[in-house]
């Protein structure tokens, strides 16, 4: 059997990963969903432990304290099987945090081009790191960070290039059809 349809039929957690605005939690629910597994959200689940959004969360304490409650659900989520998990877009920097996820299941990249992303998230109230007056990312920091991120990113075991005009229920699709080819 290929590696891909034993992953499939395994309990390892298939997690997405990729930059804010990648659409990991859209494709992430869609994905759940087909293949009848429960989805989890990293930001969420931090969202629910402390009882605050996220923007709250790194005004009220700062981005390191998120850093560490968020490697705190990491850690919870692996220990958890048959999930698909979207994860933050900075969870995979922490060594520990990834060496969590890629104990526990499998990767995947969702993958922008920098000019299709920016529009995507500059403006965005709900993400702390690109609010503007409180946000310390204007778009060439934005481009530098993705590009400081960008070789953790492609560690992943599947690296799957987005654009606008695919369908999140299409990029769910492709993201099967990626894992069923692994060899
Ligand atoms: C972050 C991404 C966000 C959230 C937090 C920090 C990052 O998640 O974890 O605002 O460092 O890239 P999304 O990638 O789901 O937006």
């Amino acid at each position: 059997m290929k590696v891909g349809k034993k992953i499939l039929n395994s309990k390892q957690n298939i997690y997405l990963i990729g930059f804010m605005g990648a659409g990991k939690s859209t494709v992430g629910k869609i994905l759940a969903k087909k293949l009848r597994r429960k989805f989890f959200d990293t930001d969420a689940l931090v969202e629910k432990k402390l009882n605050k959004s996220i923007t709250n969360i790194f005004q009220e304490k700062g981005e390191s304290y998120f850093r560490e409650i968020e490697a705190e659900i990491v850690k919870e989520v692996a220990l958890i099987d048959n999930r698909v998990v979207a994860l933050g877009g900075g969870a995979i920097m922490r060594r520990e945090n990834w060496e969590g996820i890629t104990k526990s299941g499998m990767t995947v990249y969702l993958k922008w081009d920098i000019t299709s992303l920016i529009p995507r998230i500059v403006g965005d109230t709900s993400r702390p790191l690109v609010k503007e007056g409180v946000g310390p990312l204007v778009n060439n920091e934005i481009e530098k960070l993705l590009q400081e991120r960008e070789p953790f990113y492609e560690n992943a075991d599947i690296i799957l290039r987005c654009k606008n005009d695919l369908e999140p229920e299409h990029i769910a699709d492709q993201i099967i059809q990626s894992i069923q080819e692994l060899r």
